[in-house]
């Protein structure tokens, strides 16, 4: 069992050692190689996801990552961007299938924006596509032509799908709520883009292959709304790339904070990446205040589908309920009578309650 750990930036570093900490404590036979991703990657190498780290996480049955970027490499051109050493990771494993969990503790009802009776109970699964749409659809770039009789610089990307790509992330969404409340919402634009009317179209016919689940459809807009007026109506929502980055962050906010969402991005063989759903929220790196549960938990997510440990999976996740039980809170998620700690400590309360 071998996983590649990417630190990363800003915050990952910290975060990432909480996770890895909790992962040893298992005494599981893991083993562990460390590489770079990210700016800090650029840093040395001068490129994001260097050849070493390719074949790292090549090797590896799964990786860890805390996150990536930061201010200091935003001027840098596009192709030298961390964040595009987090897309070639994706895209070098295959990994098309994201899932972000947002579920809401009952501890933590009062850390949502919104009133505890419209979250209390939620119990959501994204399933975001992650290697395709406007993401990496090519041609893409910026170009200087003549557009109405006046030469200027034109942006392009292209947002695209194939059905085979569709039907894969489809065939997830419908398996994953067989083992949940059999409800599917699958989320596009198809009054307005052709692309989305192939993935409605392909999402009906699947359908018949699942009579035990229910699909529903709807347009992005609109499920942008419901996630706020009525989230709990929703169990597993399926949707591409681009709409999944925004409705999960949506949907995390739900939850009282973005510090306690994990995630998983898996690819056919079930090998996986597994992060936290969060940035490297550089505002606070190197302060040890930084929340490292979304990585804890991104590390139980792991546990459950890349090695089959549904048993230590659930350890972990049980030992996450017990220290919000007993009121350990960092600052994201901090609220009068709780007891406010810092990331390393917080990591102590996780490894106390294994
Ligand atoms: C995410 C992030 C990334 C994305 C960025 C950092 C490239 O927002 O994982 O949701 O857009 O996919
Ligand atoms: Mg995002």
């Amino acid at each position: 069992m071998k996983i590649c750990v990417l630190p990363g930036d800003g915050i990952g570093p910290e975060i990432t050692a909480q996770a890895v900490r909790v992962l040893k404590a298992l005494d599981l036979k893991f083993e562990m190689e460390e590489a770079l991703l990210g700016g800090c990657a650029v840093d040395a190498t001068g490129s994001p996801f260097p050849e070493a780290t390719q074949k790292a996480a090549l090797d590896a049955d799964a990786v860890l990552l805390g996150a990536v970027g930061g201010p200091k490499w935003d001027v840098l051109p596009r192709e030298q961007r961390p964040e595009r050493g987090l897309l070639g990771i994706r895209k070098l494993l295959g990994l098309f299938a994201n899932l972000r969990p947002a579920v809401l503790y009952p501890e933590l009802a009062n850390a949502s924006t919104l009133k505890p009776e419209v979250v209390s109970g939620l119990d959501i699964l994204i399933l975001r596509e992650l290697t395709g749409d406007i993401y990496f659809g090519q041609p893409r770039g910026i170009e200087t032509r003549e557009v109405e009789g006046v030469q200027q610089r034109v942006g392009v990307n292209t947002m695209i799908y194939s059905e085979n790509e569709i039907r894969r992330i489809g065939r997830m969404a419908f398996e994953a709520a067989r083992k949940r409340s059999r409800k599917v919402c699958s989320v596009d634009k198809m009054n307005v883009l052709e692309t989305t009317q192939l993935w409605r179209d392909v999402m009906n016919e699947l359908a018949p292959e699942y009579p035990d689940v229910e699909l529903t459809h709807m347009l992005v807009d609109n499920a942008a709304m419901q996630l706020v007026r009525a989230p709990k109506q929703f169990d597993v929502m399926v949707t591409g790339n681009m709409f999944g980055d925004i409705l999960s962050d949506e949907a995390s906010m739900l939850t009282g904070s973005i510090g306690m969402l994990p995630s998983a991005s898996l690819n056919e063989t079930g090998k996986g990446l597994y992060e936290p759903c969060h940035g490297s929220a550089p505002d606070i790196a190197g302060k040890g205040v930084a929340n490292p549960l979304a990585t804890i938990l991104s590390v139980a997510m792991m546990l459950r589908y890349t090695f089959g440990m549904e048993a230590e999976a659930q350890r972990i996740e049980s030992s996450v309920k017990k220290v919000l039980a007993q009121g350990f809170r960092t600052g994201d998620i901090y609220e009068p009578g709780t007891k406010k700690v810092g990331t390393a400590e917080m990591g102590d309360s996780v490894l106390a309650a294994l």
